[in-house]
């Protein structure tokens, strides 16, 4: 696999904010809902009938509950435990706008319980990277109650689904199990994304009400930023009386991003610097002499495709900045630059876990307990997804910046950053969190970097009180894939972040 699509790639900001469609077209296929909730909404009807029957109830009844998308969900039993015993979880499809039964848009979820008081328990949702890294590959190899290894799944004593639900959702359409209609840019994945959500409150209204936290990593640093962006632009207009009709806000709190590409200029300006310098025996002197003489080509690329709407310079942007990202490595693992790996199977050096969590989704019986139907084949990087966005020139953006008007409006902001990753590299996420102008910038700028309170080599930095309204933590011995790396670490910091307590404190 090209581990530029593993792991890089953004897009521009401004272009890609077409409005949102509004939703009264109601262009969504009136495909039969599952089995169960057409039942279990016959039901409730013939109820509402019986008891009150006039007839002007169940219309408006009707109109504000019923309206009707595509949904498949299960509850997979026996395929994965946490320590404490089955995961409660439900797992399927639901259809996004413009879904038919012909012409489908199919979003894949997996949706895990909090194993403590689920019904009031926050609610993390994950995605992948890539662009096309599947939604299933950060969940089944570190955050959820189990992780996949070469021939099944075994418990996870990490799992963030100790305390918290988990989402992980198959993004964009095209990635791991999601099928039909694609889309080519984060901006339109995000609108699908809120559309997913609110229809996944429709099927959980038991949950809608409960605290929402956006989370992923690596190319996630340009995902995460856009899907807030939406959910909150959406909960404003629709405070405002205006927003999609049925709407419901959503109780977006906070996001965690961890080693993002979020802005294409800070990325590649600072890659040769950990390259070159950081890390010993990856780029020679020689590479990086030519290498810095690229550099300023590449970053007036950048800016140059960002003063404009056409995807054109944005893709001469990406040509001009790819030999920085291409050098010889020499062996040097760029997700994890400890190791060392001659292998020509990327994907091996990566990790072996991916291209089992490949062969655990592609399983004829764990298809059939997921309800992925048999034409989808799983792929735990859809290429063609990243070579979709790649067309469109989506890296080139500065997707920090949509940070500015949700920090300033108190929506909090945590970086948890290996500082062993030469992909997404800790001086490129460093630099844009000073430049962003928030209400917190000033604070940001002079607050130091304190260690870790307990032994574990890292440092934090907070602005704010409690775990802080924009927290950096900077992990020594991890790299891109922090959550696989420092799996004891991470599960503290999301603790401490999602309950929004002081990182030194004691919780339970
Ligand atoms: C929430 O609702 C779903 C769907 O009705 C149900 O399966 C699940 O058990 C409920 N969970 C909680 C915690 O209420
Ligand atoms: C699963 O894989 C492990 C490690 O390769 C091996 O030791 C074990 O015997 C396998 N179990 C089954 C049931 O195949
Ligand atoms: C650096 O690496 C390149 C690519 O492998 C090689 O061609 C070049 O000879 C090396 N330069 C030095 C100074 O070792
Ligand atoms: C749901 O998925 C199962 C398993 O793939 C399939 O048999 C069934 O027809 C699907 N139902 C709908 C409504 O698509
Ligand atoms: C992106 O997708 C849209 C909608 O399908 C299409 O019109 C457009 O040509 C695509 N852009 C690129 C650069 O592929
Ligand atoms: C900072 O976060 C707290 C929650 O800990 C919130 O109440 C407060 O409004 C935020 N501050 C700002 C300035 O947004």
């Amino acid at each position: 696999m090209d581990h530029n699509h593993l792991d890089t790639k953004t897009p521009l900001l401004p272009s890609s904010q077409s409005p949102l469609p509004t939703e009264t077209s109601r262009s969504e296929s009136h495909t039969p809902t599952s089995a169960n909730i057409r039942r279990f909404l016959a039901f409730s009807f013939v109820l509402i009938w019986i008891l009150y029957s006039p007839a002007d109830i169940w219309v408006s009844r009707q109109s504000k509950a019923l309206h009707r998308f595509y949904s498949n969900v299960t509850n997979p039993t026996d395929i994965c435990s946490s320590p404490s015993g089955p995961a409660v979880s439900h797992a399927g499809y639901i259809g996004l706008k413009g879904d038919t039964e012909t012409t489908p848009k199919r979003s894949f979820f997996w949706f895990f319980e909090a194993e403590n008081e689920a019904q009031n328990a926050p609610i993390i949702l994950t995605i992948g990277g890539g662009p096309g890294t599947s939604g299933m590959l950060n969940p089944l190899s570190a955050q959820g109650p189990c992780i996949v290894v070469e021939n099944g799944t075994v418990p996870n004593p990490n799992r963030w689904t100790e305390h918290f639900n988990l989402i992980a959702l198959d993004h964009p359409i095209g990635v791991g199990a999601s099928y039909g209609t694609r889309i080519n840019n984060s901006r339109a994945a995000a609108l699908d994304v809120y559309d997913f959500l609110q229809k996944f409150f429709r099927l959980y209204p038991n949950f809608s009400r409960n605290q929402l936290v956006v989370s992923g990593g690596s190319y996630g640093g340009v995902y995460v930023p856009h899907i807030a962006t939406v959910i909150h632009e959406q909960n404003i207009a629709l405070a405002a009386g205006k927003g999609q009709p049925g709407a419901i806000h959503l109780n977006l709190e906070s996001m965690m991003v961890s080693n993002p590409v979020s802005d294409a200029l800070s990325h590649y300006r600072w890659m040769l610097q950990q390259r070159c310098y950081n890390v010993p025996d990856m780029y020679n002197a020689s590479t990086c002499a030519e290498l810095f003489a690229v550099l300023p080509t590449c970053l007036e690329a950048i800016q140059f495709a960002q003063q404009q709407s056409e995807p054109g310079p944005r893709v001469a942007a990406m040509k001009a900045c790819r030999p920085i990202d291409e050098g010889d490595r020499h062996g040097t693992v760029t997700e994890d630059v400890r190791r060392k790996c001659y292998s020509t199977d990327p994907l091996g050096c990566l990790a072996p876990s991916f291209g089992w969590i490949d062969d655990f989704f592609q399983r004829p019986d764990i298809k059939d307990a997921l309800v992925i139907p048999d034409h989808v084949k799983f792929k735990i990087l859809a290429e063609d997804v990243g070579e979709a966005f790649d067309a469109y020139g989506d890296i080139i953006q500065s997707a920090y910046l949509l940070h500015e008007p949700l920090l300033r409006d108190g929506i909090r902001l945590l970086h948890y950053v290996g500082r062993q990753d030469a992909n997404c590299a800790w001086p490129g996420i460093i630099s844009f969190l000073k430049l962003l102008r928030s209400p917190f910038q000033e604070e940001f700028l002079r607050t130091p970097d304190v260690p870790w309170p307990t032994a574990e080599d890292a440092t934090v930095r907070v602005v704010g009180e409690k775990a802080g309204n924009m927290t950096y933590i900077l992990i020594q011995q991890a790299g891109h894939f922090v959550a696989r790396d420092q799996p004891k670490l991470v599960k503290s910091i999301v603790d401490h972040w999602v309950q929004n307590v002081p990182f030194e404190a004691d919780i339970r």
